[in-house]
């Protein structure tokens, strides 16, 4: 059996924090800067000689197995099924027919992130990649030596002893020690927030001589609520995105535009996202997601996320105003 890694995507969440955009897709095929979440995890699978990959689904599944084989027809796909939420050690373990002993990449399919996988790979060591925030209450945090080897890991620590976060990637050099763990936790049952949790088996096994180090994520964009998927959408256009020509429209930098989208008469930007079909007509949109096939007409938005062949339309207002008066249109 081939011995390049096997990326393991958990996708089965609710995204319940992004209603109502998630009553009709899964969270990981919502659109954030040009593409669906899920999109900017998959497309850098290449370069990392990632050609074969499990996606654990649960809620939506068809929708993500549809737009996988879809568009990425070159990656081998495997889907298991989460039926019930036991948690992120449960879903990871599902993986487990697949994994054997080989390298695992595994990547939670909700966050978009940067950071120097090649050389994660390349350097042959178990290790997961950490960032340090101001409070790491609501995350796995890690604790390490002095030389960066992992002594501790805590899932949701009430009283963190460390500000180093768990950020959602992980390498393993070896699935099969963090296999036998995770199911070990479920054997005797042992969970955490009523939940199996990876951080609790990554426990065991490095209690168990497990050598696990920590690599940095210099870019972690969270996608979790509409705010932070609008927030996450300027931080990726701000480095990725440009100003496409359209005529008869203003395009302020950054925007990104889907092909097949048609915008006639608008000022668009800073910081837009049309997803492709979608259709913007005498329209002032900054700030914005607009995903495929929505429609846009004569109206002023901003801060806004317009789901898949939805309507927004306002209208011209009139007014006959006396001098010296002072009106505003909200
Ligand atoms: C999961 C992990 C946690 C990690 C977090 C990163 O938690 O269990 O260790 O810090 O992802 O987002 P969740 O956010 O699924 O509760």
């Amino acid at each position: 059996m081939s011995q390049s890694p096997l990326a393991i995507i958990p996708v089965a969440g609710i995204g319940t924090r992004l209603r109502p955009h998630t009553h009709t897709l899964p969270k990981v095929l919502l659109h954030v800067a040009g593409k669906p979440i899920l999109a900017h995890i998959l497309d850098d699978l290449p370069a990392l000689g990632i050609a074969e990959a499990v996606l654990i689904v649960g809620y939506m599944g068809d929708a993500v197995r549809e737009y996988v084989s879809a568009n990425y027809p070159r990656l081998r796909v495997e889907y298991v099924d989460q039926p019930e939420r036991l948690g992120l050690g449960h879903a990871v373990s599902l993986a487990d027919p697949w994994a054997d002993d080989r390298p695992v990449l595994i990547i939670l399919g909700d966050t978009i992130f940067e950071a120097d996988l090649k050389r994660v790979l390349a350097a042959g060591v178990s290790s997961i990649g950490v960032r340090s925030v101001a409070d790491p209450r609501r995350f796995g945090i890690v604790e390490t030596d002095p030389g960066g080897r992992v002594i501790r890991l805590i899932e949701k620590p009430a009283n963190p002893t460390s500000n180093l976060a768990i950020t959602g990637v992980y390498y393993f050099t070896h699935a099969r020690p963090l296999m036998d763990a995770l199911h070990e936790l479920q054997r005797k049952n042992v969970r955490t927030q009523g939940e199996f949790q990876l951080t609790d088996a990554m426990q065991l096994w490095v209690e168990r001589g497990g050598e696990l180090t920590t690599f940095p994520v210099d870019g972690w964009y969270d996608c979790g609520k509409t705010e932070t998927l609008l927030e996450t959408n300027r931080a990726l256009l701000d480095k990725r995105g440009g100003a496409p020509g359209v005529p008869g429209s203003v395009i302020h930098a950054p925007v990104v535009i889907g092909a097949g989208a048609v915008i006639e008469n608008c000022i668009v930007g800073p910081h837009v996202s049309v997803a492709s079909g979608a259709r913007l007509k005498n329209a002032v949109v900054r700030d914005s997601i607009i995903n495929e096939n929505a429609t846009v007409e004569d109206v002023l938005i901003e801060g806004s996320v317009v789901g898949g062949n939805a309507l927004v339309r306002g209208g011209f207002r009139r007014v006959n105003v006396g001098d010296s008066s002072e009106v505003s249109i909200t």
